[in-house]
């Protein structure tokens, strides 16, 4: 069987026997699992053209909640001539088990409409038992860098989610546009959603494109993003970036920088890309301002952990500003990274009060790790290591592994030729625990996700070239049960990936082909211009 990511275990009864959908087949959906009936009948049956009503009588899909102690997110798919029982350890599992249902069913099951209305739908007589590695299994998706749309976005949803993927974490603030309406302060998205023009390639490009490039979701957007997560057992952890990555916060409001020293009234949305020196002023007006912000975030979205970033904050203005410099004596702090640290432990504070969990990038070690936090750990796993040994949560997402952002092939046709080659088989190697940690350690790696940082990646297409296959492989880490990385069958997978790309076909996920980049993929410099797109990073990663 193809499946991926690949189950726990699979046993088929033999191909002539399996149960036969068609237009008498009901979902028999037990109280709590209302929802992945919905599914059902929405996606198999658009795909299918079946009904896939609700109802008990007869040949039936039925979905239950198993009693007792099951793990969550497990299932148990069991199908027969007589019908499928799909038994679920909760409401996600069962939705997994679903998943699983339709990729059995063939890659036509993921088209939006039947191409074939006479075809015979069947599923193999099988069992399934399944269960996840990791209970944090995630996408980051950068929208700030350049904005995808809430179409966009729903789609990256439903690929998630036939990923078996459970978290989206959702960069919504840079110091390139400001994504999410924010009531009261509405120059957040009048002026920081906006850039006057756009940098072609990455940061040693000297092409530009002079289009404005902008957008933000309003707060219904925002309110529609994560119910239609919520259907698909996917939580959605949004990221506000302080006290760096702020300046079309600071463009927006010129007053939340550091005044003393630059005259912010100048600043506009950032139109390059790079770590940039304007950061927020650590005054009591800047903590307001965004405990006003995270007020309303926490209102939107109702996950546990909320992401403040925290990630390369330049010190050099707090250095250079007396003002800050007053804070900090102030506040009998010795060094700035003290400062940074005291805006994390703000926060910390103020989400553990509403019942919330602090988690930001690995720089917020820095200075001192405010005691609820939990850490994204991407500058390598060392981060994760500090944080996980000092009893710390962690989610394992180094840059050198999983940042999709990465050329896929070490060629030249690669469109935008940055950072390490990261292929296929290396994602499907990476490995989220690191030795190190000894087993009591180790249970601080809630799980994994892969980034998608977008500043090459202008639309949807160059998203789904830099985020397909690699997602692939990275659900398969995150999800199931595999061995450690050298003993890993990576042909195996890909023997099963020639399966998973008709599934991608019939979605319409723009993947980088096995072979390369298609004609159209490739990206020549414009206009003739052979300036250099991007700065590759030679040799193998470091383990760090
Ligand atoms: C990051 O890549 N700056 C978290």
């Amino acid at each position: 069987m193809d499946l991926i990511p690949a189950p726990l275990g699979y046993q088929g009864f033999g191909s002539t026997d399996g149960f036969l959908l068609d237009r008498n087949t009901v979902v028999d959906a037990q109280p709590g699992t209302e929802g992945v009936a919905r599914w059902l009948s929405s996606t198999v049956g658009a795909a299918t053209g079946l009904p896939l009503a609700p109802g008990t009588a007869g040949a039936a899909i039925r979905l239950r909640i198993a009693a007792g102690s099951a793990r969550p997110e497990s299932y148990a798919l069991h199908v027969n001539a007589d019908g499928v029982t799909l038994t679920g350890g909760d409401a996600a599992g069962v939705f997994y088990g679903a998943q699983t249902l339709r990729q059995l069913l063939g890659p036509d099951a993921f088209r939006r409409a039947p191409v074939n209305p006479g075809r015979v739908w069947k599923l193999p007589s099988c069992a399934v038992e399944d269960s996840p590695r990791f209970g944090w299994r995630g996408l980051m998706l950068d929208v700030s860098r350049h904005f995808m749309h809430k179409d966009g976005v729903l789609r990256y949803l439903d690929l998630l989610a036939a990923h078996k993927l459970n978290v989206f974490h959702f960069h919504l603030t840079d110091d390139q546009g400001w994504r999410i309406e924010i009531k009261r302060h509405p120059k957040l998205t009048e002026t920081g959603a906006w850039r006057a023009r756009t940098k072609w390639g990455h940061r040693a490009s000297e092409l530009w494109t002079q289009t404005p490039h902008g957008g933000y979701y309003t707060q219904d957007d925002i309110r529609e993003i994560v119910a239609y997560a919520a259907e698909r057992h996917i939580t959605v952890v949004p990221e506000v970036d302080i006290p760096g990555h702020s300046q079309a916060a600071i463009a927006a409001y010129p007053e939340l920088g550091n005044t003393d020293i630059v005259d912010t009234s100048q600043l506009a949305v950032w139109d390059t890309w790079g770590i940039n020196q304007n950061v927020l002023a650590p005054t009591d007006n800047t903590l307001r301002f965004f405990e006003g912000v995270f007020e309303e975030v926490l209102a939107l979205f109702p996950s546990t952990f909320i992401h403040i970033g925290g990630d390369e904050a330049l010190k050099d203005q707090w250095k250079k500003s007396p003002a800050a410099q007053a804070r900090m004596r102030e506040l009998g702090l010795t060094g700035e990274d003290r400062l940074q640290s005291w805006f994390i432990r703000h926060f910390d504070t103020w989400l553990t009060d509403r019942g919330r969990r602090l988690i930001g990038w690995d720089e917020i070690l820095e200075g001192g790790l405010a005691p609820g936090a939990a850490v994204s750990s991407w500058r390598g796993y060392a981060g994760g290591i500090t944080a996980a040994r000092a009893g710390h949560d962690v989610v394992m997402c180094p840059e050198q592994q999983v940042y999709l952002d990465h050329r896929q092939d070490g060629g030249a046709d690669e469109p935008m030729p940055i950072g390490y080659v990261r292929t296929l088989e290396d994602v499907y190697r990476f490995e989220p625990v690191p030795p190190q940690l000894a087993p009591e350690e180790a249970r601080h790696v809630l799980g994994t996700q892969a980034n998608v940082w977008t500043e090459v990646m202008e639309n949807r297409s160059r998203v789904d070239y830099q985020t397909f296959p690699r997602l692939a492989a990275f659900a398969e880490v995150a999800w199931s049960d595999l061995p450690p990385s050298a003993e890993r069958d990576f042909a195996g997978f890909e023997a099963r990936m020639t399966g998973h790309y008709a599934r991608l076909d019939a979605l319409g996920v723009e993947y980088r082909p096995p072979g390369g980049p298609l004609p159209w993929q490739k990206r020549p410099a414009p206009n003739g211009l052979t300036a250099s797109l991007g700065r590759p990073i030679e040799g193998s990663p470091p383990n760090v």
